[in-house]
């Protein structure tokens, strides 16, 4: 039978500096109570000078720690916010990280990167053609927001997670047991950086066509929609009742998001990891920096039921479930 991938390792870094509401709230015509009772946000991390490979180094170092190991035979990295637009951000990581000449690359599926980074990992390992994968979500979006957007500049912060899979038996302690990934590609205008691909590389407008975009509403919409939808699905794939899901960690775009989704699947409020009020919305980060929070704070513990959902830019979606292993998370 095929290996199974198993999670064995986490780890996660955040750049130095910490901006408050209060801070943003200076220089935009917004407020604390607006951001906090709209989004659940109450601060963020933004560069002050990380590159998102630095970032991605720290937490990749972190999670091959936590693994108990300095080898692996592929790094894959998901960002929106690449070092450059060639080459890729991985291998520059791997080779940092000491990693040797494995195969590394990245993945574009913007906020849902790290859960396609697993299923691509898992894929791999269950193929054969790796025994140990490194998955990193790294982002720096403050390097790409508008500052003078208050719709997008207050939500997203920049960080890092990462996880070390690893092959293991069916079943295994951490085994990713199934995972649902989807797009929908003619909502591709809801979120995006207009400027710097084949399609346009310059839109002549300055700065401004190089600035992240999103339009909240629609996207919000499709969020819980489809992060019910893709959730309902593996619940079903694995007969897991919803009552049972010890915790539904989804991508910190918005408690009310989030709990939307659990009211949609039957999980109780109380069992959704929220971690957006201490980093904001670090898409490809958001994931596993919410993980190693629930563990650090002791609610994620081994043999808990844990569902993962997340949605983004594309649009793209993805979902997968484990029950956890005995981890610790750095
Ligand atoms: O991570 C990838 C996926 N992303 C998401 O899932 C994000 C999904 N969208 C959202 O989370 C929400 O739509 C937002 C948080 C982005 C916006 O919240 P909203 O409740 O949908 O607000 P809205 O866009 O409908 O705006 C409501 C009002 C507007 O004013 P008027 O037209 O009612 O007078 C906005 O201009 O709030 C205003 N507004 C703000 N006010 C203070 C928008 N941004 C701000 C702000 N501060 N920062």
């Amino acid at each position: 039978m095929n290996a199974t991938a198993a999670l064995t390792g986490l780890g996660t870094a955040l750049p130095t500096r910490r901006v408050t509401n209060e801070e943003l709230s200076r220089v935009l015509d917004t407020d604390d109570q607006w951001i906090q009772s709209r989004t659940g946000i109450k601060q963020r991390f933004w560069s002050a000078g990380e590159a998102t490979s630095d970032l991605a180094v720290e937490a990749g170092r972190s999670a091959l720690r936590s693994a108990g190991t300095d080898t692996v035979e592929m790094v894959i990295v998901a960002t929106t916010t690449p070092d450059h637009p060639c080459p890729a951000t991985a291998p520059d990581v791997a080779s940092r990280l000491g990693l040797g000449v494995v195969p590394a690359f990245d993945i574009a599926a913007v906020c849902s990167g790290f859960v396609y980074g697993l299923a691509c990992a898992a894929a791999h390992i269950a193929a054969g053609l790796a025994s140990s994968v490194l998955v990193i979500g790294a982002e720096t979006y403050s390097t790409i927001l508008d500052p003078d957007d208050r719709t997008t500049s207050v939500i997203f912060g920049d960080g890092a997670g990462a996880a070390v899979l690893r092959a293991t038996a069916p079943d295994g302690p951490g085994s990713f047991l199934a995972f649902d990934l989807g797009s929908d590609g003619s909502l591709k205008d809801l979120i995006t950086i207009p400027d710097g691909g084949s399609r346009q590389r310059t839109s002549g407008s300055g700065p401004a066509g190089s600035y992240f975009t999103m339009q909240g509403k629609p996207v919000f919409r499709h969020a819980v929609d489809r992060m019910t939808e893709s959730a309902r699905t593996l619940l079903e794939t694995t007969g897991w009742a919803a009552g049972s899901i010890d915790w539904f960690v989804g991508h910190q775009a918005n408690a009310r998001i989030l709990r939307a989704v659990a009211d949609g699947l039957g999980v109780k409020s109380d069992r959704v990891i929220m971690d957006m009020d201490r980093v904001g919305n670090t898409s490809a980060a958001s994931i596993p920096l919410a993980l190693a929070r629930a563990v650090a704070d002791g609610n994620l513990v081994p043999g808990d039921r844990v569902l993962l959902s997340a949605f983004g830019g594309g649009v793209t979606w993805g979902s997968s479930v484990l029950v956890w292993p005995d981890i610790v998370a750095l």
